[in-house]
């Protein structure tokens, strides 16, 4: 099926909230598959906003996630308070975290979340 139309919104994610953890990205998957998007397209853009969603939990106080979809185009716009990524280009490295112990205990901290976002990302 092809959509006519373009869907918005948004979500707000709180930092350190592992209870809701993923809870953004299912519930636009389910957005994404109720307006007719593709399975294959929905996979990818639920892997990269689960990513974004986990790193706005981990490491920041707050943030949101924001989506369009539209004819031709899923945007996603994940935006948080900070600190900020000091060195993109390190941290863009597969493996690469800065996760503290006790969030890799929880099983998190792989370093894969931004080479996986840009993977699956346009
Ligand atoms: N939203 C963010 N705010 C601040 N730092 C971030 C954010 N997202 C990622 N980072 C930094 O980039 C690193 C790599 O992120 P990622 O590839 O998702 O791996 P992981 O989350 O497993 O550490 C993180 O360890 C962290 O230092
Ligand atoms: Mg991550």
């Amino acid at each position: 099926m092809k959509i006519d139309k373009t869907y918005e919104g948004s979500f707000h994610i709180v930092g350190g909230d592992f209870s809701r953890a993923g809870e953004a990205s299912t519930e636009l998957k389910t957005i994404m598959l109720s307006v007719g998007i593709e399975d294959e397209v929905v996979r990818r853009v639920a892997i990269a906003t689960f990513e974004a969603e986990m790193n706005i939990i981990i490491y920041t106080p707050a943030g949101i996630l924001r989506y369009s979809i539209s004819p031709g185009e899923i945007r996603i716009i994940a935006e948080d308070m900070g600190p900020g990524i000091e060195d993109i280009e390190l941290a863009m490295q597969k493996g690469y975290s800065t996760a503290p112990d006790w969030v890799r205990e929880m099983g998190w901290g792989a370093g894969m979340g931004l080479p996986n976002m840009k993977k699956n990302a346009g």
